[in-house]
């Protein structure tokens, strides 16, 4: 048996690889590079659909600004309750409001509903009111809106749209194989997505983005950098935001996030000083590690960039569900295509039953 099935293949998907050695991520027969910076997360969502999705609307920008209108209704459930629990789990909650079923409309509002709700919840947690969605505007554009209340630049409207098209797919991992086992049982899109953000909140996987800035916050300026880092590690602490199960070399999406966090030029000082914490942590890793390659993940420039766009950091798992949200609905759909019901086998070692007296 494989520890956390490190090495199982599990699946055959058209939908992306991730090559760890390498450090190469390929969607749809598309390199990282050519995507990330260059498409807005609807073009995105046209080519990682395609075929997946016949009936896709022609025009997604509109299709998915009504969707995000019509999700919109349920906001009014976000109750005093659920605004006292992390974002997270209140996004979570408001996405199972959301019918379940395995048509277009179904799926364009499960694609449209994190950001519509994540901006409410954020919102209603700072005491202020939910803005409506703008259909006219891009996703990303209006996203940030909502956030806000105010219109974003292009600059950061662009700085998100990388940062969704960059974490929209990534292979099998925990999250996408969650919806892949509940959409093999045939349980529908909002089931399968509602798996995938339940383990997208793991800070072993997409909760892991927040900590970076509490520990960026934590050092405080770079002559602590070692000393904080070795302390955490004697605590056995994990440094969030290094280290992959796939990626022994650097994980491709930090350089491109790192560099949607320079469009949004206000960050020198702050990307400088993630810069020298980086490199202190890659050092010290290296030497504590000198067998195990840990280098910087997706996780580390996310932070910094999330921060930018001015999304509190106990937020920003939601917004990695935003983009993440793309690629649980496409391999939910190839699963059904072709895939049958998910079902591995274990190895009893409890106790034989006792004989009958
Ligand atoms: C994501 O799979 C994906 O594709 C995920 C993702 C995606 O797009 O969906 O890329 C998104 O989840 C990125 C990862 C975000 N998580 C973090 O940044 C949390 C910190 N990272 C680690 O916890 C860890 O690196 C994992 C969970 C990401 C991967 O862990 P593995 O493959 O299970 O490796 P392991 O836990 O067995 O660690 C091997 C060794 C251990 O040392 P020993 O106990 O054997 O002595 O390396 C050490 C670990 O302690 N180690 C770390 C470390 N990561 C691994 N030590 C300190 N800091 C770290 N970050």
């Amino acid at each position: 048996m494989s520890d956390g099935l490190e090495g199982v293949v599990a699946a055959q998907t058209v939908l992306s690889e991730v090559d760890g050695q390498a450090g190469r991520l390929i969607i749809r027969g598309h390199s990282l590079d050519e995507l990330a910076g260059r498409t807005t997360f609807e073009q995105l969502v046209a080519v990682l659909f395609e075929g997946f999705y016949p009936d896709l609307p022609a025009d997604l920008p509109a299709a998915l600004g009504q969707a995000r209108a019509e999700v919109f209704a349920e906001v009014a459930a976000l109750d005093a309750g659920l605004v006292g629990r992390s974002p997270v789990e209140a996004v979570r909650a408001l996405m199972a409001r959301l019918a379940d079923g395995d048509d277009m409309t179904t799926a364009l509002r499960i694609l449209a509903a994190p950001a519509v709700f994540t901006a409410a919840v954020v919102r209603a947690q700072a005491g202020e009111a939910p803005v409506a969605p703008d259909p006219s505007l891009g996703h990303a554009a209006d996203a940030l809106r909502m956030l806000r209340g105010t219109a974003p630049t292009q600059a950061e409207a662009d700085a998100l749209d990388t940062y969704l098209v960059t974490v929209s797919d990534h292979g099998l991992n925990a999250s996408t194989f969650a919806a892949r086992v509940v959409a093999s049982t045939r349980a529908g899109l909002a089931s399968a997505v509602l798996a995938g953000i339940s383990a997208l909140k793991g800070p072993l996987h997409g909760g892991a983005p927040g900590p970076v800035i509490d520990m960026l916050d934590g050092i405080g300026e770079p002559a602590n950098a070692r000393a904080w880092i070795e302390a955490a590690l004697a605590r056995g602490e994990r440094l969030m935001g290094f280290g992959h199960r796939i990626y022994r070399v650097r994980d491709p999406r930090a350089d491109a996030l790192k560099q949607a966090v320079r469009w949004l030029d206000a960050r020198q000082g702050r990307l400088e000083f993630a810069e020298a914490v980086e490199a202190a942590a890659l050092a010290i890793l290296r030497e504590r590690k000198p067998d195990r390659p840990l280098d910087t993940n997706v996780e580390f420039y996310t932070a910094l960039l999330l921060e930018a766009l001015q999304f509190p950091p106990t937020a920003f798992t939601c917004v990695f569900a935003m983009g993440r949200v793309a690629g649980w609905l496409a391999h939910a759909r190839e699963q059904l295509a072709g895939g049958r019901l998910i079902r591995p086998q274990s190895v009893y070692v409890g106790p034989a039953p006792r004989k009958a007296a």
